[in-house]
């Protein structure tokens, strides 16, 4: 193997004075500065409607901020067209939602396979790799079963499977654990930091703040801007 002098590694996320303003004159962020390098793992703290799951889907590329640049993996995405857009999307970023977002008719593996929709991958490899990703999450036993037939965490494991079967650089995650009792709770943070330490990168909002001490990185929000960036043992210098 031949080693190159590329320099410092990319950062996965690249924020500059990200400002996001919605009709009725709503700041919802007001020039936010973020980088993320790869193999962090973040949470993003702060009030109810202080901007998190705005930035949250302004680096998912979900929705375009009204001022400012946004780097995903090292591409400016404001420069990109719709379809390299869903390129970037399919191939370096997984979602997971609150309230998992899965397909109410489809079983297990073909939530999963989803993922893989837009990547490229032929329908019997996809549904392979979903059963491996399912496996990975502790749900080699659910594969048929539809979300109606899941308990909320094994829907959330479903939703991260579904997430990380495309192996994105980046995972985001909105209120992961929101709407699961503790103990599924910590086997979906025991999950994210599983893949965390296989190398994907990933952003954690929450609101619980045992949670977020358990990360090695706390980013607080306060009215639109980041008021605080915490890294175990350090300030993160901005
Ligand atoms: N589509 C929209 N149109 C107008 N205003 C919006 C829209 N989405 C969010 N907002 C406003 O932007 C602000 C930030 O919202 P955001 O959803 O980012 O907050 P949040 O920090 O994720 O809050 P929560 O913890 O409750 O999820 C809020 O004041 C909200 O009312
Ligand atoms: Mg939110």
């Amino acid at each position: 193997m031949t080693l190159t002098s590329a320099g410092p590694p990319v950062p996965v996320v690249e924020l500059r004075g990200v400002a996001k303003e919605y009709p009725g004159g709503v700041h919802a962020l007001r020039g936010v500065d973020l980088t993320v390098h790869p193999g962090e793992l973040l949470a993003i703290v702060g009030p109810s409607g202080s901007g998190k799951s705005t930035m949250l889907n302004v680096i998912g590329t979900l929705d375009a901020p009204s001022a400012g640049t946004v780097k995903v993996a090292g591409y400016d995405v404001g420069a990109l067209s719709d379809a390299r857009l869903s390129a970037l999307r399919a191939r370096h970023l997984g979602f997971v939602f609150q309230h998992f977002h899965l397909a109410a008719g489809r079983d297990a593996v073909d939530n999963v396979a989803d993922g893989l929709l837009y990547a490229g991958v032929p329908r019997s490899r996809r549904r392979e790799r979903a059963r491996a990703a399912l496996e990975r999450v502790r749900l080699g036993h659910r594969l048929g079963h539809r979300p109606a037939e899941l308990s909320g965490g094994e829907k959330q494991r479903v939703a991260i499977a579904r997430a990380l079967v495309g192996e994105p650089e980046l995972l985001l995650a909105d209120e992961p654990t929101g709407a699961l009792d503790t103990a599924s709770g910590r086997v979906v943070m025991e999950l994210l930091h599983e893949l965390n330490a296989a190398g994907t990168t990933i952003c954690v909002i929450t609101h619980d703040q045992e949670i977020a001490d358990s990360l090695p990185r706390r980013v607080r929000f306060r009215d639109g801007a980041i008021v605080s960036d915490v890294r175990t043992g350090e300030v993160v210098p901005r």
